[in-house]
């Protein structure tokens, strides 16, 4: 969603921008060069920040990388001397680079360690699925994969790993074949456990919770945060964290006196009163994109109204 990611972010000249989730440098690189701006980059993964290095050089002292998470925003950028931006970028979950890997054990369709972990350090994906216990496992599969059979499920992996340790993504997803019918969707019985692990492992919700409140809150007047998310879980949190920011929140009942003044004039307007949806054209070219969200908010110049 790269043109409507420039339209809604608007990089201008002089301008002080962060891309807190660098990636392949995808977006880092066309903000560089729509504007002459400074990009400051985040990414958890040691290994997109090596690779950013490339583009940095290309771009000499507009663009600054550092490794860490979205949810430690604040201390990064006042670490570094930032304290405003301009606007803010968060292209939510895993990259291509991470998922086509095998070694990085994100993926069911070829065969790797069942690691999952963006940052490369903390408990992977091996050490929940062989050490949880079987109802708090069911209820990790069940509240971040909306896996209905979570119990089903669980039972089995725990059955499964007391014969031996569950080690890697092809041996945890025939576990889960075994006992999740096809739904005749197309879609692999294993994706929804594999989704709700990663998202365990790498505490993606807790992370978005954090970030999206840490951007606003360092976003100079008429700053701009523009969010992609890839799933339902993680538009969810957007959805709530941009309206609310922006006054949207159902209004309290009108016979309730304490109404009238309850409510504090919003800092934030909406810039996408509905998400935006990738294009057909991009859905062709990537069906991955196929589930992207865009939301956007846009701090008031003027600051709150009287
Ligand atoms: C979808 S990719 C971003 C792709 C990028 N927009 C591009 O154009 O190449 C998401 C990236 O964000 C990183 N990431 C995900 N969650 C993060 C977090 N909480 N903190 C920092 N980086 C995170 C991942 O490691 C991954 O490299």
């Amino acid at each position: 969603m790269l043109a409507e990611v420039l339209d809604m972010l608007a990089p201008r000249a002089g301008g002080i921008y962060l891309d807190g989730t660098f990636g392949g440098g995808g977006y880092a690189s066309a903000i560089l060069d729509v504007a002459p701006c400074t990009l400051w980059a985040i990414d958890r993964d040691p290994d997109a920040v090596a690779r950013g290095a490339d583009l940095a050089a290309r771009h000499p002292g507009r663009l600054h990388l550092i490794q860490g998470t979205i949810g430690d925003m604040l201390t990064l950028l006042t670490g570094a001397g930032v304290t405003a931006l301009d606007g803010v970028v968060l292209d939510l979950g895993v990259s291509s680079f991470q998922i086509d890997d095998p070694a990085r054990g994100f993926s069911f369709r070829a065969d790797g360690p069942l690691d999952m972990r963006m940052s490369r350090e903390g408990a992977t994906a091996a050490d929940l699925v062989n050490t949880l216990p079987e109802r708090e496992l069911a209820d990790l599969l069940y509240a971040f994969g909306e896996e209905r059979l979570s119990r089903r499920i669980a039972k089995a992996i725990v059955a499964a790993r007391a014969q031996a340790p569950i080690t890697t993504t092809a041996g945890l997803a025939d576990i889960i074949r075994a006992v999740v019918p096809k739904d005749g969707s197309g879609i692999d019985p294993a994706t929804r456990s594999f989704q709700a692990l990663r998202i365990g492992v790498n505490d993606e919700l807790g992370q978005i919770e954090a970030a999206l409140t840490q951007a606003a809150g360092l976003l100079a007047p008429g700053g701009r945060l523009v969010v992609v998310s890839f799933h339902s879980l993680e538009d969810r949190i957007v959805k709530r964290f941009v309206t609310g920011a922006a006054g949207r929140t159902p209004a309290p009942s009108r016979h309730d006196p304490r109404a009238l003044d309850a409510r504090p004039a919003p800092d934030f307007r909406l810039l996408t009163p509905k998400a935006l949806r990738p294009g057909e054209a991009e859905t062709r070219a990537n069906p991955r994109a196929r589930s992207a969200r865009l939301r956007a908010l846009q701090r008031l110049a003027a600051g709150p109204a009287a």
